[in-house]
């Protein structure tokens, strides 16, 4: 498998890269980028997918009248059969629609190396810790497990790991004693919706082109 990360195209304002945002929850983050891409930008919303029938987020790409598909988990026995079923039907809508690049945004499914093969460069998520600590699906509750009193977010590119891909962003956020996951969460948030919109400025205008150059460094934003 290919180890190289091939990045979308320069958008500009009135071409901008096209994305797919992928939510399986409430799509906080997905909000705040379609307000923030509500004055032109170098990337748009084109459309939402999600695995969840019920995810707020694709409540909020309908008020805002972005296209968005619920695809759900088909019920095939072999999970790894089950997984790249779902996957191929994910890859004939961003085929169809012309996406660019995919925007993993509370996404709580790893993506196959399958589709990474076909994607890799233009698939980027935001893990809501300070990579490469504290990865995986609870990283609220093992930052305060763990008794750190930093926490944050990262955004990166995804590759064949689980939150391991090139850094391109990171805020940092206290962690307080009394804090709870929910408390942390919220404050997180607040950090990865100004971030978020801002990496993907970046991706969509060259800032990364010479990535695979820097593949060892990283793009600190903090
Ligand atoms: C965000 O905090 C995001 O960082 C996290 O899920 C939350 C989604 O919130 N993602 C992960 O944990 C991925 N492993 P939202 O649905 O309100 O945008």
């Amino acid at each position: 498998m290919s180890s190289e990360f091939i990045l979308p195209r320069v958008g500009t304002k009135d071409n901008p890269v096209r994305l797919a945002v992928f939510i399986s929850g409430g799509g906080s983050g997905l909000k705040s980028l379609i307000e923030y891409q509500k004055t032109p930008r170098v990337h748009i919303t084109s459309l939402v997918i999600s695995e969840k029938r019920n995810a707020g987020g694709l409540k909020i790409a309908e008020k805002n009248e972005i296209l968005r598909f619920h695809v759900p988990l088909p019920t095939i026995s072999d999970k790894t059969e089950m997984r790249l079923e779902h996957e191929k039907q994910i890859q004939q809508i961003l085929e169809n629609e012309n996406i660019e690049l995919i925007v993993l945004s509370g996404y709580m499914r790893i993506i196959s190396p399958w589709l990474i093969s076909k994607w890799k460069g233009r698939i980027v998520n935001i893990h809501p810790s300070l990579l490469p600590n504290f990865p995986g699906a609870h990283a609220h509750r093992d930052v305060l497990a763990a008794g750190s009193n930093i926490s944050g977010c990262t955004v990166h590119l995804v590759d064949e790991g689980v939150d391991t891909g090139p850094i391109l962003g990171q805020s940092r956020v206290d962690v307080h004693p009394d804090d709870s996951i929910k408390s942390l969460q919220d404050r997180v948030k607040i950090e990865e919706h100004k971030l978020y919109p801002k990496i993907l400025d970046k991706i969509c205008s060259g800032f990364y082109f010479n990535l695979n150059q820097k593949i060892d460094s990283h793009f600190s934003e903090v």
